[in-house]
């Protein structure tokens, strides 16, 4: 069973991010599969054209990643641009790809609304995506619910490569999407997001964290009276990060009355502090030492590369192609 999934570098990442998406990334590698994952630092293209954000960012995520329990050793961790075979499939799967699917995409009508320039790439992001997928022969792509879409679209792409140039030529994935963590709710009470500004960043200072999470919006119930858990942000991020048993003793005390916000805020930070220490410090670690990062990716991209140039030699055979060398 091949797993894969990308992440795109465009800010820094958060809790939103982490029990979003990390935390499946890291179970799937601890529990023996054989994965890849990526910084798609190719997409990033559509929304950022500024060098040294882009660079700045990708190393970001890539020791964001490392940190948080990517380990090289067992899963192959690359960067986007270091297999340029995606952008040669992506033309493939563009020669088959009708543009009515790509007009149904909801993410290219969401980033435009939100102010992002339709440029081309913006468009045919999904197909891009689906060449990311489909060069490593993935079965399983582990992405949030927002990503559902481009894992269909996916499918009928390989599908509709496969009816054209022979059956079995792509691998038909499926999506994994993790039900029970469907959307972390940022400071706002929105789902948190860069684009909201909303976010508690997982790689910043206890200080900041504590400040981000006095900062969570509430109702204006007073102290001494009793509170409804289950319609409180606080009580929504601390689900995820305080134990069963804290979390039932923190429930009665807010039914209970006499517990203010301010308590289970300050209590929030701490949890999140202590949870991310050991990897904020691999963090600081990895930060001094960029070149062993570097040496990660090399190594990973080296190996990503030999699976796609295999996927591309089928591909190409069957298109019609000949490589003249
Ligand atoms: P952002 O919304 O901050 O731009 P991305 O779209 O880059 O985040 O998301 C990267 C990954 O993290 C995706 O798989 C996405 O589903 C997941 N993710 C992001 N925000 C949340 C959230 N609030 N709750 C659950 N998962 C999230
Ligand atoms: N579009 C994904 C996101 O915004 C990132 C991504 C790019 C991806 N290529 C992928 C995810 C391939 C899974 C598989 O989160």
């Amino acid at each position: 069973m091949r797993i894969l999934s990308g992440t795109q570098p465009s800010g820094r990442l958060h809790v939103g991010n982490y029990f979003g998406a990390i935390r499946q990334y890291i179970k799937l590698q601890d529990e023996g599969h054989e994965c890849f994952y990526f910084i798609a630092n190719y997409h990033a293209l559509t929304s950022i054209q500024d060098k040294a954000e882009l660079e700045r960012i990708t190393l970001h995520v890539a020791m964001a990643y490392l940190a948080l329990g990517i380990d090289p050793q067992r899963t192959v961790f690359f960067a986007h641009s270091d297999v340029p075979e995606v952008a040669e499939l992506c033309w493939f799967l563009n020669c088959v790809c009708p543009v009515s699917l790509m007009e149904k995409a909801h993410s290219y009508k969401d980033k435009v609304a939100r102010g992002l320039p339709p440029n081309m790439g913006l468009f045919d992001y999904p197909v891009l995506q689906a060449a990311d997928i489909l060069i490593y022969d993935s079965n399983l792509v582990p992405v949030g619910a927002d990503q559902k879409q481009h894992v269909e679209m996916t499918r009928d792409i390989a599908q509709k490569f496969n009816r054209t140039y022979g059956q079995d030529l792509l691998v038909v994935p499926e999506a994994y999407i993790v039900p029970e963590v469907a959307v972390v709710p940022g400071i706002d009470g929105q789902k948190m997001s860069k684009s909201y500004d909303n976010t508690i960043e997982l790689f910043t200072t206890p200080k900041a964290t504590q400040k981000r999470c006095m900062q969570i919006v509430t109702d204006s119930t007073p102290m001494e009276a009793p509170k409804d858990p289950d319609k409180c942000n606080v009580f929504a991020l601390l689900k995820l990060v305080a134990s069963p048993q804290e979390l039932d003793e923190i429930a009665g005390r807010y039914r209970a009355g006499g517990y203010g916000y301010g308590q289970a805020k300050k209590r929030l930070a701490e949890l999140i502090n202590e949870l991310f220490a050991g990897a904020r410090g691999r963090y600081a670690e990895l930060e001094a030492s960029p070149d062993t990062v570097r040496d990660v990716l090399r190594e990973g991209g080296r190996k990503a590369r030999q699976v796609a140039q295999a996927t591309m030699e089928r591909v190409r055979s069957a298109a019609g192609i000949v490589v003249h060398r």
